[in-house]
C-alpha cells in the first residue's frame, strides 16, 4: 500500500522536534548539529529571536491579505531589495520554483512585447531550477524530466563549461540565459568570475537578458548579499528564494526596470506570493544580513570552516578528494559514495547534504559559532575515520 504522503522523497529515518540556532532536536532528545540548515533556508539558524517576534507580530496583526490590495510588509521588503540590489522592481513567490516560472515568463515577454521573435532560454548541464514543468524542462535530464513529457519547448542546453557551446547557443533567437552562479544541486560548481563577466558581455553583445539563479547562493551565502557582486557584474533578472524567509516560504523574482517593463497588471499573479507573513519574516532577515559586519562575519567564518575542511580532506584521503565553494556554500567531494559519506555524519549526530558529482554539501546557517564549526569538522573527521577503517 501506498504511503500517506507521496513517496518521492528518499528520507532519512529522522525526526526533529525542535531548533535552536545550528542544533536540531531528534524525537528521542538526541541533539544534531546542523549543517545542512533545510539546504540553505535557516540562513539565519533555527527560531531566531528577531524572526520568531517578527512573525509572531505579524500574525497577530493579519495574516492573509489578496493582493488585491495594498500590502505593507510585501512593499517594505520589495523596498529593502531594491535599496541594496540592481533591481528595480520585484515580484514575491512562495518558492525557488515559482521564481523560475516568472524568469522565464518575464524574458519571453519582454521580447513579444516588442515584437521579437526570441524565445529561447539557454541552461547548462547539472543546473536544478526547481521541479515545475519550465524548471525540468530547464533541467532537460533523464532524470528530472524522465517521463514527464512533452516538456517545454525552447530550452537549449549546454555543457557547463563549453564556451565554444555557449557562444554558439546564445543567438538572436536567445530570450536569456538562466544560469546559478553557484551550482547547488549539481555539486557545489562555482562559476569563475571571469566566466560571469563573459556571459554578461554575450548577452549585451547579443541582446540576451541574463537570467541568474540565486536561490541556493543568494542572501549572504557567500559573504555578499547576493554571489554575483563578486564579478562585479549585475543580471537582468534574477531568482530569490531559500534564505530569503529564513525557513517561512518565501521567494522573489527581481529585475530591473527594462526587463520587466512588459509585466504589465494580469499578465502574472499569486494568491499566497507576498503575503503578510512571509514579507514580515523576510524583511526582518534582510535587515540582519544586508549589515555590512554581518556578512564580514560569514566570510571571517567561511575561512575557517574552509581551512578546517582542508586539513579534513588531507587527514582521509581515502574518504575525501578535496573542498569546493564559496562563503558558507562549501562542498566535499568524496571519494567514498557520498551517501555512506552522509549516512556516516548522521552516525556521528551531524546533518550534511548530499550533492550531485558525490559532493557532500556544508550550508550551515550563516548564524553559525566558530564552536560549533569545530564541533562539525571534529564529527566529519570521526565520521571519515569510521568510513575509511569500515
Ligand atoms: C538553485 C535553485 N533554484 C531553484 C530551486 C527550487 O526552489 P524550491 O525548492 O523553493 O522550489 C532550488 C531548490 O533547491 C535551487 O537550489
Amino acid at each position: 500500500m501506498i504511503a500517506s504522503v507521496l513517496p518521492t522523497y528518499a528520507r532519512a529515518p529522522l525526526s526533529f522536534v525542535r531548533g535552536e540556532g545550528t542544533w536540531l532536536t531528534a524525537e528521542d532528545g538526541t541533539r544534531y548539529l546542523d549543517m545542512g540548515a533545510g539546504i540553505a533556508v535557516n540562513a539565519l539558524g533555527h527560531a531566531h529571536p528577531a524572526l520568531v517576534e517578527a512573525l509572531t507580530e505579524q500574525a497577530q496583526a493579519l495574516w492573509h491579505v489578496s493582493n488585491l490590495y495594498e500590502i505593507g510588509a510585501q512593499r517594505r521588503l520589495a523596498d529593502l531589495l531594491v535599496a541594496h540590489t540592481f533591481a528595480d522592481t520585484c515580484f514575491f513567490t512562495n518558492s525557488g520554483t515559482e521564481a523560475c516560472e516568472l524568469a522565464v515568463k518575464m524574458a519571453r515577454k519582454h521580447w513579444s512585447a516588442q515584437g521579437e521573435d526570441r524565445t529561447e532560454i539557454v541552461t547548462f548541464s547539472g543546473c536544478f531550477h526547481g521541479r515545475s514543468g519550465a524548471a525540468i524542462a530547464a533541467s532537460g535530464s533523464e532524470k528530472m524530466a524522465g517521463g514527464f513529457g512533452p516538456l517545454m519547448p525552447g530550452f537549449v542546453h549546454v555543457d557547463w563549461g563549453d564556451h565554444d557551446a555557449l557562444k554558439a547557443a546564445v543567438t538572436d533567437r536567445t530570450a536569456a540565459v538562466l544560469i546559478e552562479p553557484i551550482q547547488g544541486e549539481g555539486g557545489i560548481r562555482p562559476l569563475p568570475d571571469q566566466c560571469l563577466r563573459g556571459l554578461r558581455e554575450l548577452c549585451d553583445d547579443t541582446g540576451a537578458l541574463l537570467i541568474l539563479d540565486e536561490v541556493q547562493c543568494g542572501m549572504g551565502r557567500t559573504g555578499r548579499l547576493f554571489a554575483h557582486e563578486w564579478a562585479g557584474v549585475t543580471p537582468d533578472i534574477m531568482m530569490v528564494a531559500k534564505g530569503i524567509g529564513g525557513g517561512f516560504p518565501l521567494g522573489a523574482v527581481l529585475a530591473t526596470e527594462g526587463a520587466a517593463a512588459a509585466m504589465t497588471p494580469g499578465t502574472h499573479g499569486s494568491t499566497y506570493g507576498g503575503n503578510p507573513l512571509a514579507c514580515a519574516v523576510g524583511a526582518k532577515v534582510m535587515e540582519i544580513v544586508v549589515d555590512p559586519a554581518f556578512l564580514a562575519e560569514v566570510g571571517r567564518k567561511a575561512a575557517l570552516l574552509r581551512q578546517k575542511l582542508e586539513g579534513l580532506v588531507a587527514g582521509h584521503p581515502d574518504v575525501y578528494e578535496g573542498v569546493r565553494g564559496q562563503g558558507l556554500m562549501l562542498g566535499l567531494v568524496a571519494r567514498a559514495p557520498v551517501a555512506d559519506v552522509v549516512n556516516a555524519g548522521y552516525a556521528q549526530h551531524l546533518l550534511t547534504v548530499p550533492a550531485a558529482e558525490n559532493t557532500q554539501r556544508l550550508l550551515p546557517p550563516l548564524t553559525i559559532s566558530d564552536n560549533d564549526i569545530a564541533e562539525a569538522v571534529a564529527r566529519l573527521d570521526r565520521a571519515a575515520t569510521a568510513l575509511g577503517h569500515g
